[in-house]
């Protein structure tokens, strides 16, 4: 993050040229914006909050629950900003010619970015003028995905892979020195919605990385912990579990989403100690189980991973292989 040309981007030209050019696009699928629609509407508590989206274009995505007494938008695109139906004002205002915002001191409840923090370049100047004009206790919500302008995105930005990009964005609030501790809140490996433009390419749903803190100075917070709102796992009961386990013994299905297990060899080199040949592997994308392990294992600190559901024919046993993407293991498979 120190290097000099860190927050470079590949076209270095006014950002204005770049956001002449009207985008009205949705950035991310459709499964993903409904997240980001949800992430803002438990975030954003305040009755009629006063709302900056920061680096806005024609959507703001704030649910139609929060009824927010004003909200405000910067961006660069005119076009854009002025058909978007949640703004009650808007100004056009180059964050990277000059990072400070044209607002008082703590005049808003929440500041919203969504899918553009990779285009700063001081983001720290950005941050901490941030903190200024949020009141204490206030919601600074960064939201951001895997897609992006690439040329207009900051050098360390393209370089780092996804959960490098959570830790930098930790960082700029950490450095800001003005937030208290961010939370983070992943949502990713959700079957892509079978009307996207992308559907045939195979690929899971946009992933949604969104990082927040409040302005130090708020006292406790009342912001709730989405992991615990949103819990991943309702464990069956005992009974359940052994009656799924001999489905599993008896028809060689998936308990997770019934498809059929396939044979799969165990790989054997120095670093395994496996002592059996085969396993029963369920190699469905959108299995549930494997769906839900990306975040499972996201919380459990395991970035980047999930699992696909495993049986081990020998032994009666259920039991999980992990997986850092769609294809690994697919190699060997033998039927
Ligand atoms: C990918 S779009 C996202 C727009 C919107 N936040 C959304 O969720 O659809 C990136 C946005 O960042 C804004 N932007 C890019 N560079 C900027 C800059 N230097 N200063 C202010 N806004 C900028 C653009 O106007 C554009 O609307």
């Amino acid at each position: 993050m120190n290097s000099d040309d860190s927050f470079s981007r590949l076209d270095e030209s006014d950002d204005s040229i770049f956001y002449t050019t009207d985008r009205f696009v949705q950035h991310i699928d459709s499964l993903a914006l409904e997240t980001v629609e949800r992430i803002i509407g438990e975030l954003v508590i305040e009755d009629n909050p006063v709302i900056l989206d920061l680096m806005a274009g024609w959507d703001s995505h704030i649910p139609s629950t929060i009824q927010p007494q004003k909200v405000v938008g910067l961006g660069l695109n005119r076009n854009e900003l002025s058909k978007n139906q949640a703004l009650t004002e808007y100004g056009i205002h180059d964050l990277n010619k000059d990072p400070s915002l044209p607002f008082p001191d703590t005049t808003f409840d929440a500041v919203l970015n969504v899918v553009s923090v990779d285009y700063i370049t001081k983001p720290i100047d950005v941050f901490r003028e941030v903190g200024r004009i949020l009141r204490p206790g206030g919601l600074f919500l960064i939201i951001f995905s895997n897609r992006m302008f690439e040329q207009k995105a900051v050098k360390i930005w393209r370089q780092s892979g996804e959960e490098e990009r959570v830790l930098l964005v930790e960082e700029f609030f950490n450095r800001a020195g003005i937030f208290t501790s961010p939370q983070v809140f992943v949502s990713k490996g959700k079957p892509r919605p079978k009307d996207d433009k992308y559907a045939h390419l195979n690929i899971p749903s946009d992933p949604i990385y969104a990082v927040y803190a409040e302005k130090s100075g708020g006292g406790r917070s009342k912001r709730p912990d989405l992991s615990l709102i949103w819990p991943l796992t309702d464990l069956p009961d005992p009974e359940e579990l052994e009656r799924r386990k001999k489905a599993v013994n008896d028809t060689l299905q998936c308990p997770h989403c019934n498809e059929i297990l396939l044979k799969w060899e165990l790989p054997q080199n120095p670093f395994t100690e496996w002592d059996m040949e085969f396993l029963y592997v369920c190699f469905n994308d959108t299995c549930p189980f494997l769906v839900r392990g990306w975040e499972v294992m996201y919380r459990q600190g395991n970035m980047g991973l999930s699992y696909r559901f495993a049986y081990n024919s020998d032994r009666n046993q259920c039991m999980s292989v992990p997986v850092p993407n769609l294809h690994a293991l697919k190699e060997g498979i033998v039927d």
